[in-house]
């Protein structure tokens, strides 16, 4: 009912036969839409739908090739239900009005563990389609398995694979990874990087607390490193015209000795270099010279010796070359927007992009 009802506004729609194929091999596939004021757990009546095609390495290869036949599609090239998909395909909705809002709860039943991080894609056969994907956060055009399509449309939610992470935005939630770096993006983040530091220079090192919390924690990019799961390790930087400093890296004594220490500086170094920086300045607690020598750090002629908080410390300093992607007043407008550390995706602003500019006209009205 439903479909003949679609086939009105959409004449190339497949044939009911199709759609009860692909949905006993798949029931996740077709999600009935009904007004709550018309539902009736009683009487169903549904009013619109959405349909899914959960592809599988065959199929989404072909759908980006451009060879996947949509109107009749072959269940060989499905994932079935208990099985992860490679890609879903929103084949097709049929939700005027008021029952587009279901659109987003057919979204949660493909965020279930198993469909979470699976790339969402799509076609737009109209411009209320298109304009209904982009302002979505779809891009148009996408690659997989060597197959290239400019039309079809990509909505990412699988993390890079970790080794082409940046080494600063390397952590996961709930991934299981021995170790992992983030740029402390929230106030939870924060508070984690706080209790590091509390725990090492406080606790361990009977810091005064006036002395650790400088002053100058609102002027700095805080990494904050991960054991697991658990809040492990920090690591500071400030930017200066011409150098940025690292400091205040500690690691929790507890997870010590597993080159956490050499990860945080590695994704500190990295940072710098993407913000542009050339050259890396610390000052060395005396003992560590010779270990910040691994990352290529030396002590210059002119270095000069100090000492606080009970520890003596020498200048030390690293001349690197700039990230081949460092972020300047060239780079894309959107990306010197994105969140810090995450250059290399698409941001929250860009998506917003989509949507039309209308605040002008809100003020002048006003
Ligand atoms: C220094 C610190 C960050 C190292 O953390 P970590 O995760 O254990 O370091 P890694 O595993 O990457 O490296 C461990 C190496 O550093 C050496 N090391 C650690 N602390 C050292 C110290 N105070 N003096 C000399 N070497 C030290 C270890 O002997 C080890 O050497 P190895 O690899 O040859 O066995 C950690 O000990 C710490 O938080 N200390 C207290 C805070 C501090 O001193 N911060 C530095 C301020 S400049």
């Amino acid at each position: 009912m439903l479909m003949d009802r679609a086939r009105q506004d959409l004449p190339g729609l497949g044939a009911n036969e199709a759609v009860h194929r692909v949905v006993s091999h798949n029931p996740d596939s077709f999600w009935a839409i009904a007004r709550r004021e018309n539902f009736s757990s009683r009487e169903r009546r549904p009013e619109g739908f959405q349909a899914y095609l959960m592809l599988n390495h065959d199929g989404l290869r072909q759908l980006v090739a451009g060879t996947f036949k949509g109107t009749d599609p072959d269940t060989s090239l499905l994932a079935s239900q208990h099985e992860k998909p490679a890609g879903i395909y929103i084949w097709c909705t049929h939700a005027w009005g008021a029952l587009s809002g279901g659109m987003s709860l057919t979204l949660q039943k493909i965020s279930t563990p198993i469909y979470r991080d699976v790339d969402v894609y799509s076609c737009a056969s109209t411009p209320e389609g298109k304009y209904t994907l982009e302002g979505l956060g779809f891009t148009c055009g996408c690659t997989y398995d060597g197959a290239v399509s400019e039309t079809v449309y990509k909505y990412t939610r699988s993390q890079p694979e970790a080794a082409s992470r940046p080494l600063y935005d390397n952590y996961v939630a709930d991934e299981a990874a021995a170790s992992s770096v983030t740029v402390a993006r929230t106030m939870e983040e924060l508070s984690r990087v706080f209790s590091v530091r509390s725990a090492v220079y406080m606790a361990e090192q009977r810091c005064p607390y006036g002395e650790e919390f400088d002053g100058n924690d609102f002027s700095a990019t805080h990494l904050l490193g991960y054991a697991g799961q658990e809040p492990a390790a920090c690591l500071r930087i400030r930017y200066f015209a011409g150098f940025a400093k690292l400091e205040r890296l500690a690691v929790r004594k507890e997870f010590r000795g597993h080159k956490l220490a050499q990860q945080m500086i590695r994704a500190g170094i990295e940072m710098c270099r993407m913000k542009g920086y050339t050259r890396i300045y610390g000052q060395s607690e005396q003992s560590l010279v010779e270990w910040y020598g691994q990352f290529g750090f030396r002590v210059p002629n002119e270095a000069r010796e100090l000492s606080f908080s009970e520890f003596g410390f020498v200048e030390i300093v690293l001349d690197v070359t700039a990230h081949p992607d460092a972020v300047s007043i060239e780079s894309d407008p959107y990306v010197i927007i994105r969140p810090e550390g995450r250059w290399h995706t698409p941001g929250i602003l860009e998506k917003s992009a989509a949507r039309d500019v209308t605040r002008p006209g809100a003020v002048r009205q006003a």
